[in-house]
């Protein structure tokens, strides 16, 4: 049985709306807080919250981590921390500003953490809606960055949302309190917010279902 049958079996059912609230992680930005990246992030886990997700920020600041090295056993909380969020995302929101035609170093050795999660029952990004947002000081870089990181969460079996969103940061797009200064940029990012929230339900569904199955299981 596939993600979708269960899903369609259990959404048959009547069990859509006691489902648990989807669960959206939304991870990245600089190092340094509240850069124009992290305010971009934030803007969007609104509209992930206006549509009806549980919200997390791991920012920037938070994914100053060792460089990924599988072989290595040993963990920091802050690896731990970002991990665990990962696992029990329904959905994510990745975002970076581009550094070279790329996303960043720091926002790529967090993604390779997602390595620690190949063996589990929902590998890397498996069965969760993914939105990325970029940055760059030019249309050029932020739309290259955009293509790079789709590609990455593609390589993490994650289902990129249809709206992806590209900022060009060569001209003010946020206010110091977080407002984007955009109305177009505003929408989009709330949009896409939205979307993955309203994606993420599907396993948010099959999580809800298999915890009431197993109180049943020990009730019985
Ligand atoms: C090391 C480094 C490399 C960068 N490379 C590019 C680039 O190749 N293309 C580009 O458009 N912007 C580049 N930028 C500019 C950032 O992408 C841009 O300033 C970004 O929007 C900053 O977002 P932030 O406020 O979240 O830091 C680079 C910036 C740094 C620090």
């Amino acid at each position: 049985m596939t993600t979708l049958d269960i899903a369609i079996e259990l959404a048959s059912k009547g069990d859509v709306s006691a489902s648990p609230p989807p669960f959206v992680v939304a991870l990245g930005g600089t190092l340094s807080p509240n850069s124009t990246t992290e305010k971009a992030l934030k803007t969007s886990l609104e509209g992930a919250a206006a549509g009806g997700a549980e919200t997390l920020l791991v920012s920037g600041p938070e994914l100053e981590l060792p460089i990924y090295a599988w072989e290595r056993k040993e963990r920091t909380p802050a690896a731990l921390h970002l991990v665990e969020s990962l696992r029990r995302a329904d959905g994510v929101i990745i975002g970076s500003p581009g550094y070279h035609g790329s996303i960043s170093g720091l926002i790529k050795n967090a993604l390779d953490y997602a390595e620690d999660m190949s063996k589990d029952e929902w590998p890397y990004l498996h069965g969760r809606p993914v939105g990325a947002i970029t940055t760059g000081a030019g249309w050029q870089g932020a739309v290259t960055t955009l293509t790079a990181l789709r590609g990455i969460v593609h390589a993490l079996r994650g289902w990129n949302t249809p709206l992806g969103v590209a900022i060009n940061t060569a001209q003010p797009v946020f206010d110091a309190d977080g407002n984007c200064l955009d109305e177009k940029i505003d929408t989009m990012l709330r949009d896409m917010g939205r979307e993955v929230a309203e994606s993420a339900r599907v396993r948010a569904l099959m999580r809800g279902s298999k915890s009431d199955q197993a109180a049943a299981k020990d009730e019985g």
